[in-house]
């Protein structure tokens, strides 16, 4: 089934200039990219973003690196793209992500794991929406 997800190339990936090597192995993995959009996130759309994680100790940790520097917001499509992209992306914490995951070949630790992936339809619905207006979506 054709799906969409939704993704964000973090700010340790954008610093050290990985956009086009992240896409490339998005591309190879048979997901289409059909929005994407370079912005410096805000404090208040990073904490909207990440509310469910409102009450770890990482949250303000998570806000600051979430905007200390660019992001690119994108919008994947393709087979089962929800949990082929969390595939393609490898476990949170890159110490566990397998050979040839975005996060095993980019990733620095835990929380500058260079990408991040809606983890179910429902979310993915929820944070393109946040980011991308239906107009700016061509599949
Ligand atoms: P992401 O998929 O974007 O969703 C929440 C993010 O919180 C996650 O990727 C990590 O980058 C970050 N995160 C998760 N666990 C930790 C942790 N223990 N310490 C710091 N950051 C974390």
């Amino acid at each position: 089934m054709t799906q969409r997800t939704f993704s964000i190339i973090k700010p340790d990936a954008t610093r050290r200039n990985l956009t086009g090597q992240i896409n490339a192995v998005i591309e190879a993995a048979g997901l289409r990219i059909v929005a994407q959009r370079r912005i410096l996130m805000t404090r208040a759309q990073a904490e909207t973003f990440y509310g469910v994680h409102k009450e770890r100790p990482f949250f303000g940790e998570l806000v600051d690196t979430m905007t200390s520097a660019p992001v690119v917001v994108q919008v994947l499509e393709g087979e089962n793209a929800v949990p082929r992209y969390r595939e393609v992306m490898g476990a949170t914490n890159p110490d566990n992500a397998a050979e040839g995951t975005i996060r095993k070949l980019f990733a620095l630790n835990v929380g500058e794991n260079s990408v991040h992936g809606s983890d179910s339809d429902e979310n993915a619905a929820l944070e393109i929406a946040q980011f991308f207006k239906a107009e700016d979506i061509v599949g």
